[in-house]
């Protein structure tokens, strides 16, 4: 039987949206009409945010407003404060984090609330929580203190900060906002994806970013990143382009390569780079930043296939200090503004997702008693 042309929904528009756009041809990327190259290392994570969940990019008073009400919001619930420690010894980070979102929702005061001006309250505890929850189990896991956020600092800063213990420099500081920046929205992903399909049942918020959580943890996904540092990790540094060419002939995907939708270079992938190459000369080895050009070069080479967004956000935060293991829990900690984002925009205009399929199974079958069978 020919493949079905739109297997795994390739090509189909399956949602209006007015939050990103993607040119995959020629490699652009937008968030509400500006161009990603503008707003990254430009705008800061929250202006990104508040673009996405609010409309427009924020004057001075509106992101000290919104700036407040994310600090206000990053306060963990009684019933994910009474059982982080708990989840955080049980489960690896991704399923913990699904675990402590659909907490936070019982602890939410807006819980199941789908009225605008509610969800864009949501939206906000949300984004500000995210980092401070990914925070909060590293801690719980190693058995550490989490230094307490700096109310001076932005949701980057604070992430730095209490994850790796030491306030981070301020070009660290630049460089993870731009990453967070870069990877706040990307029109119909499949975390996305999930997430406005439960929304369009009318589900609430919370239940939509679950279902986007547990999405984004796959390696064809969000968990490509952490992959891609695993691969590094596990190539002999001399030898990188051998055993790509070795995981190629062997039928093996390379992590942080392809995409669904852009057939040339990933626009954020270009940021990333120079910031990989930058940070790995700063750190004073630039090894794992040298193999991934490599690497780069060979699969371009042998399958002419551009790195993604995971490529060399790996070795970015890598060189930040971030454990490997937290590198897809720091994607929904940026991911959370768009997600959010998208939820608002499905309720405000819903319709149940409800696609058909294509039936290939068998056809008029006799039924036969149990014990005849
Ligand atoms: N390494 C080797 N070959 C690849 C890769 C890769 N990373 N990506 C695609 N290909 C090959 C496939 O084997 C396939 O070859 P074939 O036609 O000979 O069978 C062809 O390119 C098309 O690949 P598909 O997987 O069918 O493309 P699709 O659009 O369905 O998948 C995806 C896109 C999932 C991103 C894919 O490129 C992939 O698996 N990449 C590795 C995982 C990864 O980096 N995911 C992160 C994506 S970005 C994000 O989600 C944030």
């Amino acid at each position: 039987m020919a493949d079905n042309p739109t297997k795994g929904l390739a090509d189909v528009v399956a949602a209006s949206t007015a939050l990103s756009d993607i040119d995959g041809k020629a490699g652009r990327l937008s968030y509400r009409g500006y161009d990603i190259h503008d707003l990254a290392g430009r705008t800061t994570f929250e202006e990104a945010a508040h673009l996405l969940q609010r409309g427009r990019l924020p004057t001075a008073e509106q992101l000290a407003d919104y700036r407040a009400e994310l600090a206000a919001g990053r306060t963990l619930g009684a019933l994910v404060e009474a059982d982080i420690a708990e989840i955080a010894g049980r489960q690896e980070p991704m399923e913990a984090l699904r675990t402590l979102v659909s907490l936070a929702g019982a602890d939410d005061p807006d819980k199941a609330d789908n009225a605008s001006d509610a969800n864009l309250r949501k939206a906000a505890r949300l984004t500000a929580q995210q980092g401070v929850l990914v925070a909060r189990y590293h801690a719980a896991r190693s058995g550490g203190a989490v230094p307490e956020p700096d109310p001076e600092l932005g949701i980057a800063a604070n992430f730095l900060l209490q994850i790796t213990g030491r306030t981070p420099s301020q070009r660290e500081i630049e460089i993870f906002d731009a990453c967070l920046v870069l990877h706040a929205d990307h029109t119909m992903n499949a975390s996305t994806f999930a997430a406005r399909v439960c929304a369009a049942t009318l589900s609430d918020m919370h239940s939509a970013i679950v279902a986007a959580i547990g999405t984004l943890k796959g390696p064809l996904h969000g968990g490509a990143n952490e992959q891609v540092m695993r691969t590094l990790e596990s190539i002999d540094r001399g030898r990188v382009a051998e055993a790509v060419r070795a995981k190629l002939a062997a039928g093996e995907k390379i992590m942080g390569f392809g995409h669904r939708v852009y057939k040339t270079e990933d626009p954020r992938a270009t940021h990333l780079r120079k910031m990989s190459a930058e940070l790995g000369e700063s750190t004073g080895d630039d090894t794992f930043y040298r193999m991934s050009k490599e690497m780069e070069e060979v699969v371009f080479t042998e399958k002419r296939l551009y790195p993604n967004v995971d490529f060399y956000a790996a070795t970015v935060y890598h060189y930040l200090g971030i454990p490997t293991d937290l590198f897809t829990p720091v994607f929904s900690v940026s991911r959370m503004s768009g997600w959010t984002a998208h939820v608002i925009e499905q309720h405000a205009d819903n319709r149940l997702i409800r696609p058909d399929s294509e039936y290939i199974g068998e056809r008029d079958q006799k039924w036969i008693p149990i014990d005849e069978r």
